[in-house]
């Protein structure tokens, strides 16, 4: 089994982010790694814990707190889209059991690649502030990971916070510069370009049945569903965290080209776009794999199975 560490700020999405790794078996989970970004790092780490108890995964999965704000800027919540507490209202009134352990993230992060050199992936579904800390601590990190998957950017289109920005790299443009110029040899962006294209509706939930998981994706789902509609004219859920789970479980899923991508971090408008470099203007070195197309029937194929397993 592939080893990760998902790294998330427990929204709406990254859990069911969370509930598609935990729930595939394919993955032997090392930990999550909790973030500020959708909500703060308390509620992002909270609805982690509650996700996992409400799944019933392994009590031994650790879960380990990571940074309380971006590495310069201030924080900048999305509660409109994944409500006041972070799951759209969902599990309001259940107490998760299972609490964080000590420690920090990155250093979470740290130790568990170099327990395992060559042989862990970071599912990043987040701003990217834990693992700019983790290799500005330990930069051969960079090195000893397997690969890095991101949900993050956009390279075709328009953005989701600003008319150029996607939120992850919004929130932490600076973080996500460490990490684009880092030099990992296997980086995989899944922005906008892909993200949008699994579009989760109505149809998609009536194929879970009449189950409490069902449910419980219903009632997440519906603040963002009427954001998305009123922002977009459909009414539907993007699956921007699972899809980067999606990635990692099956690589084919998405039509990728290796290209350099750098990030905007010092103008008026455009802060957090992420310009990736389709015809080598710049003679740089590729940096990353850059999702380009994705099999959405393929991916809900698979979202849908692992969901009813
Ligand atoms: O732009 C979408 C991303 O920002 C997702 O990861 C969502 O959870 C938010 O963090
Ligand atoms: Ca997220």
């Amino acid at each position: 089994m592939k080893k990760i560490v998902l790294d998330v700020d427990t929204g709406v999405d990254d859990a069911l982010g969370i509930i598609l790794a935990v729930k595939s078996g394919m993955f032997d989970v090392l930990g999550i790694t909790t973030v500020n970004g959708n909500v703060s790092l308390a509620k992002s780490t909270e609805n982690t814990c509650k996700i996992l108890d409400f799944i019933g995964a392994d009590a031994g999965i650790p879960v380990v707190r990571g940074a309380s704000q971006p590495l310069l800027r201030h924080v900048y919540f999305e509660h409109r889209i994944h409500g006041e507490d972070g799951l759209g209202g969902a599990l309001r009134d259940f107490s998760a059991s299972r609490q964080a352990q000590d420690g920090f993230a990155p250093d979470f992060m740290i130790e568990q690649v170099k327990s395992h050199p060559g042989e862990v992936t970071l599912i990043m579904t987040g701003p990217l502030t834990n693992l700019a800390l983790a290799i500005s601590k330990y930069p051969e990190l960079v090195h000893q990971v397997k690969e890095v998957i991101f949900m993050g950017g956009v390279v075709t289109q328009y953005g989701n916070v600003t008319p150029t920005a996607e939120y992850n790299m919004y929130v932490d443009p600076e973080a996500a510069k460490l990490v684009f110029h880092a030099g990992f040899p296997e980086l995989t962006m899944v922005g906008l370009d892909v993200t949008r294209k699994v579009l989760l509706d109505e149809s998609h939930i009536a194929e879970l049945g009449d189950t409490e998981l069902a449910d419980y994706v219903r009632v997440s789902t519906s603040e963002y569903t009427q954001r998305y509609f009123e922002r977009n004219g459909v009414r539907a859920c993007a699956l921007h965290d699972p899809l980067a789970v999606g990635v990692a479980m099956s690589p084919e899923l998405v039509t990728t080209r290796k290209l350099f991508v750098d990030i905007e971090t010092r103008s008026e408008l455009c802060d957090g776009q992420t310009i990736c470099d389709f015809q080598n203007r710049l003679g740089k070195k590729p940096n990353m794999h850059v999702c380009l197309d994705v099999d959405a029937p393929a991916f809900f194929e698979q979202f849908v199975r692992v969901l009813n397993s």
